[in-house]
């Protein structure tokens, strides 16, 4: 089994220090860990965010686990030299369109939502995010106008064989959980969002043992807080799949205990190639301070060794491991607490 670490910028390598604590701790036989340079940290060694041996690495490995990228010194660089380009590249070369996004209330730790602990109780919803196409992909550029004025333009679209494999990728996740898929876009003003809708319902004819239901993602947005239990599984586009998760994390309680994995199609040794990677971003805010919460990360590890190392047994000790910590009060700044990065990492490692 190999796997590739790519610790990244912020808090990247903070987080994934205690990830390997973890992963060390669960000394699995056969197992090499290789490490690499991504985003601000590799732009500044290599001059590329994504360097050609990261990508080879990422190649090479069963799965990846990715850090955070992100660096305010580097926001004003080419687009194409920016950190982000480090994560956008990886699921784009390794077409890894399948993001899985779990949002699931931690037993007994409602308190811990944002939402009050009544509504916050039912939550147990999969956001499958499409990962490789949406406007973030599509041409992007800036203008000038004939008038003179700047102007900036993105091109959003999806293909209906882009839609089709999400959907069906969503449609089989909802047929192992609850039985329940909301498709989220905005079909009401977007044409692109019109396809995907028109998609997924032919799609579903192939799953006739799934109810699915439709949903504007303004709405959407605001259901995920009113009543965030009516949801079984959620499939949408790129964009509107990145903020609704992070709208998720806080229902659930912070954003450092959503993780996440980005799938594709193909099948190695042990299971299915993917990176794993916490939902949250570099926080250059909290970075270097010691305060991250490294949960998210340790999640994503233990979502790797489900899904691409087929190793089911140690990804429910891990996760247990965690809720554990929660349970006994092992809480982050971001959770209102006072443990650090390493003191939960080690909070988690006695538990498993
Ligand atoms: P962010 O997720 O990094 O941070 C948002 C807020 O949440 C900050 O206040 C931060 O301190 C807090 N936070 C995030 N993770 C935390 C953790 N584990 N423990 C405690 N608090 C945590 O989002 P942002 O501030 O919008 O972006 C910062 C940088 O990260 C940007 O450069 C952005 O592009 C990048 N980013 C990268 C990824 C990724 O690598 N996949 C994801 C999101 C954002
Ligand atoms: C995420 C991040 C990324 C995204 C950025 C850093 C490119 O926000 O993984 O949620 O928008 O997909
Ligand atoms: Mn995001």
């Amino acid at each position: 089994m190999k796997i590739a670490l790519f610790p990244g910028d912020g808090i990247g390598p903070e987080i994934m220090e205690q990830a390997r604590r973890v992963l060390d701790a669960l000394n699995l036989p056969g197992l090499v860990v290789w490490e690499g340079d991504v985003g601000g940290a590799a732009y500044r060694r290599h001059g590329h965010p994504l360097p050609e041996e990261a990508l080879q690495m990422a190649r090479a490995a069963d799965g990846v686990l990715f850090g955070a990228v992100g660096d305010p010194d580097c926001d004003n660089l080419e687009r194409h030299l920016r950190p982000e380009q480090a994560i956008l590249g990886l699921r784009s070369h390794l077409g890894l369109f399948a993001n899985l996004r779990p949002a699931t209330t931690f037993a007994g730790l409602e308190g811990m939502s944002a939402l009050k602990p009544e509504i916050a109780r039912s939550i147990d919803v999969l956001i499958v995010r499409e990962l490789n196409g949406d406007v973030y992909f599509g041409e992007k550029a800036r203008r000038q106008l004939d008038d003179g004025r700047r102007q900036g333009y993105d091109f959003m679209s999806y293909a209906e064989d882009e839609v089709r494999r999400i959907a069906h990728v969503a449609f089989r996740a909802a047929q192992g959980r609850g039985g329940k898929l909301c498709s989220v876009d905005k079909a009401n003003v977007l044409e692109t969002s019109q396809l995907w809708r028109d998609v997924v319902v032919e799609t579903a004819a192939d799953y006739p043992d799934v109810e699915l239901s439709h949903m504007y993602v303004d709405n959407a947005a605001m259901q995920l807080v009113k009543d965030p239990g009516q949801f079984d599984v959620i499939v949408t586009g790129n964009l509107f799949g990145d903020i609704l998760s992070d709208q998720a994390s806080m229902c659930v309680g912070s954003i450092g205990l959503l993780a996440s994995a980005a799938l594709g199609e193909r099948q190695t040794e042990f299971g299915t190639f993917g990176l794993y990677e916490p939902i949250h971003g570099s926080a250059p805010d909290i970075a270097g301070e010691g305060k991250a919460n490294p949960m998210a990360m340790i999640l994503s590890l233990a979502m790797l060794l489900r899904h691409s190392l087929g190793r089911e047994a140690d990804a429910l000790r891990v996760e247990s491991a965690v809720a554990k910590a929660l349970e006994d009060g092992v809480l982050g700044g971001d959770l209102g607490g006072t443990a650090g990065t390493s003191a939960i990492g080690e909070a988690v490692l006695e538990r498993l």
